[in-house]
């Protein structure tokens, strides 16, 4: 059975911790936190025997897994190399989606094997998370033999590992990025433009909710381009004119922006004199 210590036993701490636990696979060796009553609370959630406030009394552990906030990872990774609690081969990782294993690189020096673990998951409640974790996608990067045994945990806990090559991680990032929180940016503009044609609020979230639900069911059963469709994928440069009328001029930049890229995917389904068409209102930013 290999030991795990957890380092930060907030959301995302406890919940891997406690799955590692019930995996059978593994015993939690320490849990610490900063606040004693927080670490106390945390190691009784997953079942440690020990709750910590201090890296200096961190035990020696086959992994360990540094589950604080984005912003301390590197200053609590250069804190534990002072410390020298950890052995070289162990396994040193944090689980950001935004950074990569370089924050622990005090670690590596001292022969730590370094790496990421990001589950695509929101830990926004302990006791949900352990019911819903399973299959969860984990990406993976960083120090070669710290991805393999990271990915033994992943799917002994139920997650399904995934690797990043490397320096990939901010575009991994950014992708995630793009795909959450533009779709929510698109619905917005959206609400927006129906609005000021009329349509209420709850009629809006019903008609643009449908819409969006079913196009991403097609784009993804059929793929982005075979799935597009509208006056940018038939060519009607006549269409996109008229809607460019209507919209805020925020909003129009917008709409020319992604028509450029909508036109991009559109590809050879256009010929040369409709690509030209589009290309031309939609680069004209007046
Ligand atoms: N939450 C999610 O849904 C989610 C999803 C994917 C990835 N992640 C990643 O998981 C990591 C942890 O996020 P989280 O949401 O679990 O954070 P969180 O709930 O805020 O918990 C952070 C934990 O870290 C401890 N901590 C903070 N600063 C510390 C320091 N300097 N030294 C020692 N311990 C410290 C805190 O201790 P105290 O309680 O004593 O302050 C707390 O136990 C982040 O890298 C995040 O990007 C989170």
């Amino acid at each position: 059975m290999k030991s795990l210590n957890i380092v930060g036993g907030g959301r995302l701490g406890k919940v891997l911790g406690r799955l590692a636990v019930l995996s059978g696979a593994y015993h939690v060796t320490a849990v610490l936190c900063r606040e004693a009553a927080h670490a106390r609370e945390a190691a009784a959630f997953v079942g440690a025997p020990r709750a910590l406030t201090r890296l200096a009394e961190l035990p020696a552990a086959d992994l360990t897994l540094l589950a604080v906030p984005d912003g301390a990872i590197a200053v609590v990774a250069a804190a534990l190399a002072e410390a020298r609690v950890l052995p070289a081969g162990s396994v040193v990782f944090h689980a950001s989606g935004a950074l990569d294993s370089v924050q622990l690189a005090p670690l590596a020096a001292q022969g730590a094997l370094t790496a990421s673990l990001h589950p695509a998951f929101s830990f926004a409640e302990p006791e949900r998370a352990l019911e819903t974790f399973g299959g969860t996608l984990c990406a993976l990067e960083g120090d070669g033999d710290a991805c393999g045994q990271l990915a033994m945990l992943v799917q002994a806990i139920a997650g399904e590992p995934f690797y990043l090559k490397p320096g990939g991680k901010v575009g991994y990032h950014a992708a995630l990025s793009i795909a959450s929180n533009y779709l929510v940016t698109l619905l917005s503009l959206a609400q927006g433009v129906v609005a000021a044609a009329g349509v209420d609020d709850a009629t809006a979230r019903r008609l643009l909710g449908a819409l969006m639900t079913q196009t991403l069911g097609n784009a993804l059963a059929l793929g982005p381009a075979q799935a597009l469709t509208g006056p940018i994928g038939r060519g009607d440069a006549g269409t996109v004119a008229q809607h460019l009328t209507v919209l805020e001029p925020d909003d129009g930049a917008l709409y020319r922006a992604l028509g450029l890229a909508t036109v991009k995917l559109a590809g050879e389904r256009l010929d040369a004199g409709q690509q030209a068409a589009l290309l031309a209102l939609l680069g004209n930013g007046e």
